[in-house]
């Protein structure tokens, strides 16, 4: 056995985000902000997959979050930099929109610029100019929605800027969670399905997010461990993750073009009783595949949730979750295909020293996977992944520990 040390990544507090953006928009642009506002990644608990085919998900967010730094211009200028990138961008936003022409803006920076468009198509502008800095302590292209969170910090900063008055409320975030989406989608180019951004704007401290990709609606479930002796450990693999590296994007026309056999317009209107019909009448071996992870992953997600709202959580409830984070990660490596090694040794490493579940968490093909583990041993589990790793010849991962946190705010 090797001898080694689990790295942990903290979440910052709000001081330290506060001061970290704020100190590299005085020292970099040499301004003074008039706020810093705060947005964070996720882990999925479960409903993987499920977003762009209208069914459920089940998030909650993680105690690591994006900040943004905000001074308002008198012109139309974004002047953007951020604590990884020192370069400072400057985007006029009266220029083309990428879509619109050949393109200007790459990178990061198409999030944060794309959800000042996206705001402005929806008819809240026009906007004010802004200097920008941000900086996040969610691990990048990590599966753990870094993107979402720093689309989210400055969509709600810029809400109280320009005094837009979306933030306040649930219909109100929900049109700050569209703008965001659409950022993602049309300017950053990656058609994600819009659960990352729902988490970071709508989530509720100590609550799992149930949300119906359908109807956006959503419900809260109380998600705290402790009095369980219970902890989500997140794993991040640091085998690399991309939504918009056509991986991502080939399983959503799957899963439209199975929809479109069906007849249907979204999967989710595939019953879990209709399963085996529906699988009859598609032609090939993949699509099928694809339909009975998409299916049985919503049904999962729904008796996840059943269970944690049910009258009293004991060991065995959460036994019964755990064993369907374990079913729900069985069927993205078989049927959806898209895992990678790492996850599958962080997963059967963690179930083989008796986590009650462990799953990839977010779009796969690297990125991040969870374990639900005794408190007590999160350590132990951390350790034993750390060197099932080393033995496999992988880098070394970090962990996180998943606390159910609160949604984008002012920090
Ligand atoms: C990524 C996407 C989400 C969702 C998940 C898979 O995180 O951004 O919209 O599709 O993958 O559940």
């Amino acid at each position: 056995m090797v001898t080694v040390t689990a790295e942990y990544r903290d979440a910052w507090s709000a001081e330290f985000g506060i001061d970290r953006v704020g100190s590299l928009m005085r020292e970099i642009l040499g301004e003074e902000p008039d706020g810093v506002w705060s947005a964070p990644g996720r882990a999925n608990l479960i409903g993987e997959h499920t977003d762009y085919n209208g069914g459920l998900a089940l998030p909650i967010a993680l105690p690591h979050r994006a900040f943004a730094a905000l001074r308002v211009r008198p012109d139309r200028t974004l002047r953007l930099t951020s604590g990884q990138e020192r370069d400072v961008i400057e985007i006029d936003l009266d220029r083309p929109r990428p879509a619109d022409g050949p393109d200007p803006v790459h990178g990061w920076t198409a999030y944060v610029a794309g959800v000042l468009w996206a705001l402005e198509s929806r008819g809240y502008g026009p906007l004010p100019g802004l200097d920008v800095v941000v900086d996040s302590a969610v691990p990048l292209g990590s599966g753990l929605s870094s993107s979402a969170a720093l689309e989210c910090c400055v969509a709600i900063g810029v809400d109280e800027v320009a005094r837009l008055g979306l933030g306040g409320d649930e219909d109100g975030r929900i049109i700050l969670q569209g703008a965001a989406i659409e950022a993602e989608n049309r300017y950053a180019g990656a058609n994600t399905g819009g659960m990352d951004q729902a988490a970071s704007l709508r989530a509720r401290a100590g609550h799992a997010l149930l949300l119906d990709c359908r109807t956006q609606a959503v419900r809260q479930i109380p998600f705290d461990l402790a009095p369980s002796g219970l902890e989500v450990l997140v794993i991040n693999t640091r085998a690399k993750h991309s939504n918009n590296d056509g991986q991502y994007a080939q399983r959503r026309a799957d899963c439209e073009e199975a929809a479109r056999i069906l007849g249907v317009d979204l999967l989710v209107e595939v019953a879990p009783r209709d399963l085996d019909s529906a699988l009859g009448r598609l032609p090939d071996d993949r699509l099928r595949r694809r339909v009975r992870h998409v299916v049985t992953e919503i049904d999962r997600t729904r008796r996840t949730a059943a269970l944690l709202e049910g009258q009293e959580l004991t060991r065995e409830t959460f036994e019964q979750v755990g064993d369907l984070f374990s079913a729900s990660h069985d069927s993205l490596r078989d049927d959806y295909e898209v895992t990678c090694p790492e996850l599958d040794v962080a997963v059967d490493t963690a179930r083989a020293r008796g986590a009650l579940g462990a799953r990839m968490t977010g779009g796969g093909f690297g990125g991040s996977a969870i374990a639900l583990v005794d408190s007590d041993r999160v350590q132990d589990f951390a350790d034993a992944i750390e060197a099932s790793f080393a033995e496999h010849g992988f880098r070394s991962p970090e962990f996180l520990v998943a606390l159910a946190s609160g949604p984008a705010a002012r920090a």
